[in-house]
């Protein structure tokens, strides 16, 4: 069985992005581990802070984004990072050619419960002309300028699904050896589905577009979408786009009015560009409802976006519902 190293030095990776992916690791195997030691690390439970986003922060939230944020940051190839936990972008090394953003921990309400998180990451290449800038402007990019995404699930074993731009491939955390081992290559997310991910819960809040596709769905064979669906809802993104990538299926994360001045309740650049360039590399389809999740123009490091991703043939049926 091929390594994380090996397959990356196969597929035409750049030596200096697989350094940085590979510290990414090194960071998400330490996750891991602490993840498995739970209540015996004493790492689970609330700290008093609150992330620039008015979420309370786990322990979990806050050690995971330590572990990324130093090894990137003495990561001679990493110019900057950026993660849902730090306000503002941090420089790293100023001849660094890569920016690399992270969710470092999600579903991180599932911590205390005992179930699947994960970690997110994107990497884009640093702009080449020295533009005048601040260091916030220069992650600006949309999803397309990707060079790498992926994430890491913490389940029963530790995955990690990523691409290059390649397709994407799914890998093991071999705890015995401490590596990452390839174990199925070039996922493809079946096109069909009758399985969506959405928290009900937020029905009333939503655009008649996406309530009225909802009450399709609800009325089975007799409705117009003429099948039967089932739902899922795990509350962690990543465990949901895995379920996704393995058997097919539709998450949301539409736009809601609980607070009209957010676009959503996902983040755009370290939750809905890398988890789109994965699942439109496998083959699937991601859109806000009205556009390409990848195409959207970022403006700040923490926007929101909805996210509508999935099996191809389902998406569009939802992007047809907002086009009506
Ligand atoms: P995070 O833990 O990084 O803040 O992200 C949680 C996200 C995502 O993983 C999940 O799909 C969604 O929030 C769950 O939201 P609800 O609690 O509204 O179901
Ligand atoms: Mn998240
Ligand atoms: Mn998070």
């Amino acid at each position: 069985m091929k390594r994380l190293d090996q397959v990356l030095a196969s597929d035409g990776t750049s030596a200096e992005l697989e350094l940085v992916i590979k510290d990414v690791m090194v960071a998400c195997k330490d996750i891991a581990y602490k993840l498995g030691q739970g209540d015996l690390a004493g790492i689970l439970g609330t700290t008093e802070d609150e992330n620039v986003q008015g979420e309370t922060q786990k322990m979990l939230d806050v050690i995971s984004n330590d572990l990324l944020k130093d090894i990137l940051c003495a990561n001679p190839y990493v110019k900057g990072v950026g993660s849902e936990e730090e306000d503002f972008t941090i420089a790293a090394n100023n001849d660094g050619k890569y920016l690399v953003t992270f969710d470092p921990l999600d579903g991180s309400s599932n911590i205390d419960v005992n179930l699947s998180v994960g970690t997110i990451f994107s990497i884009l290449e640093a702009p080449a002309d020295n533009r005048p800038g601040s260091e916030q402007e220069v992650f600006l990019q949309d999803g397309r300028k990707q060079v790498a995404a992926g994430y890491v699930l913490y389940g029963p074993s530790s995955l990690l699904v990523m691409t290059t731009g390649n397709g994407v491939n799914l890998f093991t955390l071999d705890t015995n050896i401490g590596e990452f081992v390839l174990t199925k290559a070039q996922l493809q997310v079946p096109e069909d589905t009758a399985e969506f991910a959405i928290n009900m819960s937020n029905q009333r809040f939503w655009e008649p577009e996406m309530k009225q596709y909802i009450d399709d769905c609800l009325k089975g064979e007799e409705g117009p979408l003429g099948k039967r669906y089932n739902m899922r809802w795990v509350a962690s993104m990543v465990a949901e786009v895995h379920r996704i990538l393995i058997r097919g299926g539709i998450f949301m994360y539409p736009y809601d009015s609980r607070d009209p001045s957010k676009a959503g309740k996902l983040r755009l650049m370290y939750e809905g560009n890398p988890m789109s360039m994965i699942i439109e590399q496998a083959g699937g389809a991601s859109s806000t409802g009205r556009m390409d999740i990848m195409d959207v123009e970022p403006k700040g490091i923490h926007d929101r976006v909805p996210v509508v991703l999935g099996s191809k043939n389902e998406v569009a049926k939802v992007v047809a519902y907002h086009s009506k």
